[in-house]
């Protein structure tokens, strides 16, 4: 394969200050994640430490492998959302290694508001569970929680997507084969007792993990009968008499190296073979991403510089180069794996649909993982485009994107509106994984464009009753929507919500890529079929 050359120039200024600011959104991205990372407050903290339990991320880091990544999915999840009560969801999710073999974890993290789910954290908790499902990872559950987060009750408990969710996809995971192990190193209550319940193996912790359906208080409430936690739903109740737990614990660490031992006793099935080569860095630093990604979504820049700071050796097989050059598609290797590559150099034409759907069907015929860069402002909009009929087109890229049943990973590098978004594989395309840059931007479209839009709609209505606006009446209209467009496009308004998988700096995403990769393996790549191509 041919070596990319880069035509940047790393002395000129425009360099250094796209270098500049964004090793200032690195710097924020750093301190706003080491925030999160904490958890609840320090007086939570202290009291978790008093009662001889580890803190979370201890808990993990001693479930994995040494020297072994762990790849957090949805760091941000709740960010500048619940009065930021509720850092990381009350949660950390992710893929690690245990025994050699990568499984999903989710545990809850209890200094944060007794570790109780709110809206969001059901919604990271079955993403997580959906990752596992789509990936055949096995699922480890760290329990140390006081279950829904009551007073968002509206938000948590009746719909298909809430807390009942999280016990059917267990039963649905353990049916696939995909096993289930819950480890209960905590509260585990009314509805949160099903998780080590529905698990296929659960260990708990003495005199501090506790199972049931109703607590104390309710039991007292409800039958006038007085228990203590221990004896309604301890460790000696539940491995001894009530057989609703299999493993006996003395501590956190004893739980977790029994843990260790039921995925080092699973069947281990073999990963989709996929054509591996030895890895090889790329030639181009890709610290120089930092010089080259503008500092403004709205300025275009050659994905192929992207390209050759990713990928090995920054070799790529382009695939027709010189036709439709707003899609660049070609192949090449991440840390030894084979993948299709489909970035942006502008909007989507009708070519340059037809040249991504040709692709897509390279790379599903072959069986080879797509990664999408996604930086663009939509489909090409216009008279002539619409008669040249750029729906029937954009509809077949939309097509192959949603059919292709490759493992399918998206970074979001700069921007991501309208339609554009489905086509390069947006979050409702069954990416395994997606991520931002933190330059990044995801939206309808412009503030800009959204206001002109909405308030010419209203012009026009006034018009019919024969009234009309002044200027200033229309910046008024204008204003809120376009302020509203710009809080709501930001990167950490977008992984708050759980739209994407989490924010990662550009140089992590070589190693973000390849491990997605390699998760995605522990599933089959089958054939893809597609319906019906609008010709
Ligand atoms: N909903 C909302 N908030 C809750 C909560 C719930 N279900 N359970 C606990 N909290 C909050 C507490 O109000 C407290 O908030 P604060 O720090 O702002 O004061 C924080 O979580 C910690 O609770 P606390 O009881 O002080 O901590 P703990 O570690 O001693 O006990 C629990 C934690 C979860 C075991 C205990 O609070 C509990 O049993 N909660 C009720 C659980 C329940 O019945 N859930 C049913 C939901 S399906």
């Amino acid at each position: 394969m041919y070596r990319l050359q880069s035509k940047i120039d790393t002395k000129s200024k425009e360099f250094n200050n796209n270098r500049e600011e964004n090793l200032r959104l690195q710097d924020e991205l750093r301190e706003r994640l080491s925030t999160v990372r904490k958890g609840g407050p320090p007086k939570s903290m202290e009291r978790h430490i008093k009662r001889g339990k580890m803190p979370v991320r201890k808990r993990l880091e001693i479930l994995f492998d040494r020297n072994t990544p762990f790849l957090e999915l949805s760091a941000f999840a709740a960010y500048d959302m619940y009065n930021n009560e509720a850092p990381c969801a009350g949660m950390v999710t992710g893929i690690g290694v245990v025994h050699g073999r990568e499984v999903l974890v989710v545990a809850n993290d209890a200094t944060v508001k007794g570790g109780t789910y709110f809206p969001i954290t059901i919604k990271k908790h079955v993403r997580a569970q959906q990752v596992a499902m789509e990936n055949r990872l096995p699922c480890i559950y760290l329990v140390d929680s006081g279950g829904i987060f009551l007073p968002l009750q509206e938000g948590t408990f009746p719909d298909k997507d809430h807390f009942g969710k999280i016990f059917y996809n267990q039963a649905r995971l353990s049916a696939l084969g995909i096993p289930q192990i819950a480890v209960v190193l905590g509260s585990c209550t009314a509805g949160g007792a099903y998780v080590p319940a529905m698990s296929d193996e659960s260990v708990i912790v003495r005199k501090q993990g506790t199972i049931f359906i109703g607590g104390p208080p309710l039991v007292k409430a409800a039958t006038g009968e007085e228990v203590t936690d221990e004896e309604l739903g301890g460790a000696d109740v539940h491995c001894r008499i009530s057989g609703v737990s299999d493993h006996y614990a003395q501590n956190d660490e004893h739980a977790i190296e029994i843990t260790r031992n039921i995925v080092e006793a699973l069947e281990r099935p073999s990963k989709f073979p996929l054509e591996i080569t030895e890895p090889e860095e790329p030639r181009y630093d890709p610290e120089e991403l930092y010089g080259i990604i503008p500092t403004s979504v709205r300025k275009p820049y050659d994905i192929r510089e992207v390209i050759a700071r990713i990928f090995d050796g920054s070799r790529f097989q382009e695939f027709k180069e010189l036709y439709a050059p707003t899609v660049v598609c070609g192949f090449a290797r991440i840390m030894g794996y084979p993948v299709g590559i489909i970035g942006n150099n502008g909007v989507l034409f009708s070519e340059s649909a037809l040249k991504a759907s040709h692709f897509i069907e390279l790379c599903t015929m072959r069986r080879i993982p797509i990664i999408f860069l996604q930086n663009i402002t939509g489909f090409i909009v216009g008279k002539q485009y619409e008669h040249g009929g750029i729906a029937r087109d954009g509809a077949k890229m939309v097509h192959a994107v949603a059919c292709a049943d490759v493992p399918k990973l998206t970074v979001i590098v700069g921007g991501s509106f309208g339609a554009g978004n489905y086509a390069m594989c947006g979050r409702a395309y069954g990416a395994r994984l997606l991520w931002m840059w933190p330059n990044s931007r995801i939206c309808v479209m412009g503030g800009e464009q959204a206001a002109d839009v909405l308030a010419m709609v209203k012009v026009r209505q006034l018009e019919k009753q024969g009234k009309k606006l002044t200027k200033k009446e229309i910046e008024e209209i204008r204003k809120p929507i376009i302020d509203e467009y710009e809080a709501q496009s930001t990167p950490y308004y977008s992984t708050a919500h759980i739209w994407d998988d989490g924010i990662i700096e550009p140089t992590e995403t070589r190693t973000a890529l390849a491990l997605g990769i390699s998760m995605s393996l522990n599933a089959d790549i089958p054939e893809t079929k597609y319906g019906i191509f609008r010709m």
